[in-house]
């Protein structure tokens, strides 16, 4: 079987983004796939955290990733701060990784332009993700599309490593989702919807109540021409919804802008606000039950046993591979 890996950050309540772009893909893809799915605490720290709020963000995300159907039967979910090995080889692959590529990260400079003090993880917060993927030999690593150049140096490092040391490991590939694989910002549908956004209208997140929905869709910037239709340069907002419903519905988006030909905005609003609140509510009320019941506990003392078991084999691997230790 072939193996898939993932992570998801804990540094807020998740967003409809990372639903769409990451966790739809995650469970269509437990049936077929050997899947590993990581809560990635120890990057979330690479910028400053309140230790309360990252203790109850790494729970709730661990929530939601079994409410949106991660089924801990056929997939393995734990916490990356559990499983040392991720440290570890995040350190090999800091030694392996050059300044020049790592500066040359988008979300580097993003995350670091104009800031006074930056942490150094922030630079190497792509060796450790590299680390997370090679240690579980993954074949597949599904995301959304802003971590693709995060992927691609992975492989690079992943190839180094294995020019410089022998076949170690395994050269991941990207999986991308067919629709949403860039979910934008309500309030600026040019950029991402992001966790972090400190403008609380731009974002839904999977936890919004039906009432803070309607009102953040409601309240989406679109154009004034006043026609539903996809048109991603003229028409970014409303192209945007159309391609949260096709992504939350399975609809093609040329079926949805049939279905919408003729209405206003208002209707077309109304719409897409009540596809959504009907698509998360299961997902909320699985939540509810799930956040403080000892069985999200046992999920993840399981995961974390099974995480640590494939991560160290690798990383024995590795180190004999570079002559790390007195094993070969
Ligand atoms: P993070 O926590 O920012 O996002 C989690 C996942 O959600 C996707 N995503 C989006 N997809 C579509 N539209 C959006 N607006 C949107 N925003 C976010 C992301 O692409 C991601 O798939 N560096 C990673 C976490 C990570 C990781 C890994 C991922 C650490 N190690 C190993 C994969 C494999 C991150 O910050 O994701």
């Amino acid at each position: 079987m072939k193996k898939i890996f993932s992570g998801v950050q804990p540094t807020g309540i998740i967003t409809l983004g990372n639903y769409i772009g990451a966790f739809r893909q995650f469970t269509a893809l437990q049936d077929d796939y050997e899947c590993v799915f990581c809560i990635v605490d120890q990057h979330a720290i690479t910028v400053p955290q309140d230790p309360e709020e990252l203790r109850s963000h790494i729970r709730s995300l661990a929530a939601l990733y079994i409410a949106v159907g991660i089924d801990p039967n056929k997939s393995t979910l734990f916490i990356q701060s559990e499983v040392p090995a991720h440290a570890q080889a995040g350190w090999i692959m800091q030694c392996i990784s050059y300044i020049g590529e790592l500066e040359r990260m988008t979300q580097f400079k993003d995350k670091s332009t104009g800031k006074e003090a930056v942490s150094a993880a922030l630079l190497t917060y792509p060796p450790l993700m590299a680390a997370d993927i090679l240690l579980y030999q993954s074949d597949i690593v599904p995301v959304g599309d802003d971590q693709k150049q995060h992927v691609e140096l992975t492989r690079d490092l992943a190839e180094r490593f294995n020019k410089k040391y022998g076949e170690v490991l395994t050269i991941p590939d990207i999986q991308l989702p067919k629709n949403g694989a860039r979910i934008k910002s309500l309030q600026d549908p040019l950029k991402k919807m992001s966790k972090s956004d400190p403008n609380n209208k731009a974002t839904i997140r999977l936890l919004d109540t039906p009432k803070e929905i309607e009102k953040k869709i409601k309240s989406s910037v679109t154009d004034s021409e006043g026609i539903v239709a996809f048109d991603l340069e003229n028409k970014p907002g409303v192209s945007n919804l159309l391609t949260i419903e096709a992504a939350l519905t399975d609809v093609s988006v040329e079926a949805l802008v049939q279905k919408y030909e003729g209405k206003g905005y208002g209707d077309f609003k109304a719409s897409v606000a009540q596809v959504i609140i009907d698509h998360l509510a299961p997902i909320q009320a699985r939540y509810e039950e799930l956040l403080n019941s000892s069985e999200l506990d046992d999920i993840l003392d399981h995961g974390a046993e099974k995480a640590n078991t494939l991560a160290n084999a690798t990383l024995a691997k590795m180190e004999a591979a570079m002559g790390l230790g007195r094993r070969r």
